[in-house]
Formats: C-alpha cells, structure tokens, sequence
C-alpha cells in the first residue's frame, strides 16, 4: 500500500516531494493527469469527476490515502467525494481509503489557528480596520469557489483576503514556458492584485500547487516584506498529524516511488528536472 498524490500535472510534485522528504519510509504513487491539464478552467462537475478519477487510479495502483495536491480539486471536489463517494469504496476495494485535501492546512498556516477554531461572530466589532491583507494566487476555478475568503474570515477577523485568478499560468508550467515567459506573466498579475489591494499583501499563497514550482518569481515580483506561506510544509505538518491519529491507513515501508500520468508517458520538461534536481520520468497509467 502507499500514499498516494493526485495533480492534473506537475504542480503536485512541489507537495510531493515534501511529503516523500517527511515521511523517507513510505510507499508513493503519484498521478498526474496530464491527459486533462489544466482543470483551473474546466467546470466544478468536470472537475469533480477527473478528481474522482484520478483517485481511482491512484486506489488501483495501492494507495490507501489520497492526497490532492491541487487546490482546484480540493476546493471544488474534496468535500463531495469526501461525503457521497469515500464511503461505498472502503467495501470496493476491501480495505480503508480515503481522499485528503491541502486547503485546510494551508488556511491553518496562514490564520495560526487549528481548523476547529471558529471566532465568536457575535462579539465582532465590525468598525474594526483589517490590520493585515492576504493575497491568494489561484486557478479561476479555486477564486471562484471563494474557499479562502470564506473561511479565513470565519476565523480571523483581522485579515483581509483578495484572490487573484491566473488562469493559463497552470498551463504554461506545465507546457514548460521558459522562465523569461513565465515572468511576463506573474509580473502582470503581481501588478493587478496590488492595484485591487492598494499595495502589496502582507502575507500571499500560491494557491495553486503548480505556482510553487516558479516561487522565485513570485517572490522576486513582491516585495521582500511580504511572507509567502509555504504549502507543501503545511501539507506535509498536517499529513503527520492526521496518520498518528489514523494509524489504520497502511502506507507502505519499502520506500518505492511510482509516477504515473494519464498523458503522455517520458522525460518531463526541463524546466520540472530543475526543480526536482534530477531528469524524472512518468509512466502510462
Ligand atoms: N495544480 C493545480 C492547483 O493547485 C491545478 C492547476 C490546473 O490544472 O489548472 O490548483
């Protein structure tokens, strides 16, 4: 059995890789469904349909756990599969699974707050002035979905969220856009979320998994005082968290890795052999 990663393409790999440093031990499959890239566009049933399948596929390759290390999926897809799918396919496939998502942790690291918290709305003191602002770079589908401006505000009442979709930049790391390419862009939207804000953010996420793979531009366009939280960590906290408290998963211990893709198989592009440190090759599903 292993623990099992789900993206539509590459961006996966930056929580991936985090998770494989925090737990060396464990078996890995990672799916990427490249076949579908990018679905930050694509509509919320079509979005929970290829998620439902890509977890499939990492179920049928022996992961007991799927991870969704995409914030699109998670935010559009988690909670439904989590609710109306997870529990007909314990009996399907004879042993426990389930569908984890990353938006929750990342949401923690950035409030400071276990997700449990919730702030007395009662005692809100509505003249108070938002002392701090959060930026989210995100798919059109994660902006629309308003997950983070919705349940940061239900937590801190201090920190204003602004969202700004960058819909093609998924596609364009994917396709592996040279790095001169890629500035262009995360330049332009940079610009527009601190024209929508007034400045900068204070804090910002990269809220789309394929985002951290090009960090440094990010965080050559913002200003240095603004902190970026990092996903895969907060991921990969949380993920250590959850497994004490749900040792019936059965995860692995051979340390095998297994990437798979439902496009086309070979070398990825050059661009994700950098980040990765090392030329990396996906198989056919
Ligand atoms: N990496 C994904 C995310 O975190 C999906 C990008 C896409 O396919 O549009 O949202």
């Amino acid at each position: 059995m292993a623990i099992g990663v789900f993206d539509s393409g590459v961006g996966g790999l930056t929580v991936h890789r985090e998770l494989v440093a925090r737990f060396p031990e464990r078996d890995f499959v990672y799916f990427a469904d490249q076949a579908n890239a990018p679905i930050g566009g694509k509509t919320g049933e079509q979005i929970v349909d290829l998620t439902r399948k890509g977890c499939e596929t990492l179920f049928d390759a022996g992961a007991s756990v799927a991870v969704l290390a995409c914030n699109t999926a998670s935010a559009v897809a988690l909670r439904r599969l989590q609710q109306t799918w997870i529990p007909s396919q314990q009996a399907r496939y004879g042993r426990p699974v389930n569908v984890l998502g990353i938006i929750v942790p990342t949401i923690e690291a950035a409030t400071g707050l276990p997700w449990t918290y919730e702030s007395d709305m009662s005692a809100r003191d509505d003249k108070k002035q938002a002392i701090d602002i959060l930026g989210v770079f995100s798919t059109a589908a994660t902006a629309l979905s308003r997950v983070y401006e919705i349940e940061i505000d239900k937590r801190r009442e201090d920190l204003a969220v602004f969202s700004e979709p960058c819909p093609g930049l998924a596609g364009l790391i994917e396709l592996g856009a040279t790095a001169e390419e890629l500035k262009v862009v995360v330049d332009e939207h940079v610009d527009s979320l601190r024209r929508k804000i007034g400045r900068h953010p204070d804090t910002a996420i990269l809220g789309c998994t394929h985002y951290e793979i090009i960090a440094d531009l990010f965080a050559s366009a913002l200003p240095d005082r603004t902190r970026l939280i990092h996903q895969p960590s907060a991921v990969a906290d949380a993920l250590e968290r959850y497994f004490a408290r749900h040792p019936e998963y059965e995860l692995g211990s051979s340390g095998r890795r297994t990437f798979l893709t439902s496009g086309k198989a070979g070398a990825q592009s050059d661009m994700v052999s950098q980040f990765w440190g090392a030329p990396l090759t996906f198989d056919a599903a």
